[in-house]
Order: structure tokens, then sequence, then C-alpha cells
């Protein structure tokens, strides 16, 4: 089989994608599968890059990158799909693995140009990308199939500028300090930032309005984050449960990726009953907004009350060598390798 893995993309989230990429690289089965690497600049060209991952994760593929070959990801007259080379060579593809956080790539918008394409590709379709990529729209659904959040409330920017007091205060009626302010659509901690009062609650929403025109605010809890990792198609299995204990005040992007003294804590130290809940949790939420392939279900505990609430769904979660989805699997018995292979045979389903 021929498969692409398509990294990099439009996303504020594009260097998570490079590591992640360079990760699924490294460990593919090259003896299964000819692995072909196609990189998205964060202006959105297509590239077709043949090379090592060490020059992936560190952006040199740009430079280095086959600038002559085409890529036919859409079947013009009966053409094939994969990459023609100036040199007449054509490397057929059948099976996408589509590594990439965030808008454009994790929100179903790549997903719609592969199925009007016919072409396989790991990971959830077009509506449970866009669903779990949008934090207010995931939101109004776990609530529909009574899964337990913390409290929220969103804004737009035309509404927030429109009138700032009016906003304020119906934020402040509904949802304690302090609170969390993120973008609605994207990853890896980017824009979101922690308001403890009023004027930091109006600074952190003009911060996440730079990101996205819609913005949610959630309550912040004395809690404990906890990770879970799903996998399959019909049949959906969830991982081990892991922990995560920021560096920082909060799981921010530099506690994720750049300062690595965040600790993940797998299996997490939680009670027998507590993991049985996560995982249930995990796998209806995946259900429920249709999912397939694979997804890291995120949640947070009280740590006064030990209440689950569910925080997001990852439809591709990151899968740097630091990352919780891979480790999860690791811990729950299932190989990197393996991993990578099984999402595969999802894909084909
Ligand atoms: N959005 C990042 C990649 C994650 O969820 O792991
Ligand atoms: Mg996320």
């Amino acid at each position: 089989k021929n498969i692409a893995i398509i990294f990099g993309g439009k996303s504020g989230e594009h260097e998570v994608s490079l590591s992640s990429a360079s990760s699924i690289y490294n460990h593919i089965d090259k003896e299964k599968y000819n692995v072909y690497t196609i990189g998205i600049t964060k202006e959105g060209n297509w590239l077709y890059y043949e090379g090592s991952c060490e020059n992936i994760k560190n952006g040199k593929w740009v430079e280095l990158a086959n600038k002559d070959a085409k890529i036919n990801l859409i079947p013009t007259q009966g053409e094939k799909i994969g990459i023609s080379l100036s040199n007449g060579v054509f490397h057929e593809i059948d099976i996408i693995f589509p590594v990439l956080h965030g808008p454009y790539g994790e929100d179903g918008s790549i997903q719609g140009l592969f199925e009007i394409s016919n072409i396989p590709y790991v990971g959830c379709g077009v509506l449970s990308s866009s669903v779990g990529m949008d934090k207010i729209i995931c939101k109004k659904i776990f609530k529909e199939m009574g899964l337990s959040q913390v409290k929220f409330e969103y804004v737009t920017r035309y509404e927030f500028v429109k009138n700032v007091q009016d906003s304020i205060n119906n934020i402040e009626r509904n949802i304690n300090y302090p609170m969390f302010v993120k973008p609605a659509n994207l990853g890896s901690s980017v824009g979101i930032s922690k308001a403890k009062n009023k004027d930091e609650l109006i600074l952190a929403i003009n911060e996440a309005l730079r990101y996205d025109y819609r913005v949610i605010i959630e309550e912040g809890i004395n809690a404990r984050e906890i990770e879970v990792s799903v996998l399959g198609n019909e049949d959906v299995s969830a991982s081990i449960v892991g922990e995560i204990i920021p560096a920082k005040e909060f799981y921010d992007y530099e506690a994720k990726y750049i300062n690595a003294s965040s600790k993940l804590l797998i299996p997490a130290p939680i009670d027998d009953d507590i993991i049985k809940k996560v995982q249930d949790m995990a796998i209806k939420a995946f259900k429920g907004i249709d999912g397939c392939g694979l997804a890291r279900v995120d949640f947070f505990i009280d740590k006064d009350t030990t209440e689950i609430y569910i925080n997001e769904i990852n439809t591709m979660p990151g899968f740097t060598n630091i990352s919780m989805y891979p480790k999860l699997w690791e811990a729950s018995g299932i190989e990197y390798k393996d991993l990578i292979d099984k999402l595969i045979t999802l894909a084909v389903e």
C-alpha cells in the first residue's frame, strides 16, 4: 500500500503537526507501506517532500521540497490520485494520513476534499472533525448527550465589540472567576488565557478574538487533567487513562511543547470506578459526534468533589514522541508501530 502523510497546514498548530508527522514517519512500518510525505506551508501551498524526518520537524522541508512535482488529489478524467515527478515517475496514493491539527486539517475541510476524491483517509470524517474542532458546537452536543461539563458561555466578535459591558455582564452572571477564555476553533491552547477578574476577562476575550471570531468562556475549577485515547470505527476501545501535571498554572502551549517539564502520569493514579466512568464517557462522546478511527478525549476531575467533567475531544491528537495519544496506547499494550498500522487498517475498513 502507498500511504501519503500530509503535514503542516495553515493553522496555528502548524509546528505541532511537523512534530507529530515526523514521529509518525519515524514509526510507520516501511516494509509494509511505501510512505510519501506531502507538506502544506503556512500559506497553504502543497509541496511534495522526499527526505528526512528531522527536516520535517525543523521546517527545512519547505526549502528542500521537490517543487516540480505535481500532486493530483482530484481525479480529473480518470487520472489516478498521486504524485507525478518531472522525470515521468508517478507515485500512486492509496490512503492518506492527514497528520494535521487545527483549522483546515482537523476541522473537516480537508476530509471533505478526500471524500469528494474517493480517497480513503485515516481518522474522523467531515462531521465529527468539524464538530470536534468547534468548542461551542461540541459543548452543545455534549450537553444534549447528558455529559457533564463545566459552565460555559460564548460570544462573537460582533456582539462583543458592539457592547462590551453587556457581554461581560452576561458572562459574569452565569459563570464564576477564574475563567478560561478560548478561541472556538483551535487546539494546543493557542490563544487561551485565564482571567481572574473583569479586566483580565476583557483582555482575554480580545486575545482569543485574534484567532477566531467566536470565543468560548469556561468556568475554571480546581481540577486534575485526565486524558484517554479512543480507537476504532464501530467497535471502539478506550485506553488506559493518563493524567497531566502541568509545569505552569495551566497546560498552555509552552507547557505542552516548549518547556517539557509538564509530567504525564500513565496510568493516572485514580480509582478504578472513576477510570471506568471516564472511559465510558470518552466512548460515548466519540460515538456521539460520529467519530471514527481515533480521538483523544480530555477531562477534568474536580479535586474537591471528584466530579468528572468532559473538556473536549481532539480528532487528530498530538502524535509527537511526548504525546499522550500514542503513549496511552503503548501503556495499554499497543506499540506505536502497530497503532499506526491499526489506524491505516481502520481507514479502509
Ligand atoms: N491539539 C493538539 C495537537 C492535541 O490535542 O494534542
Ligand atoms: Mg485540543
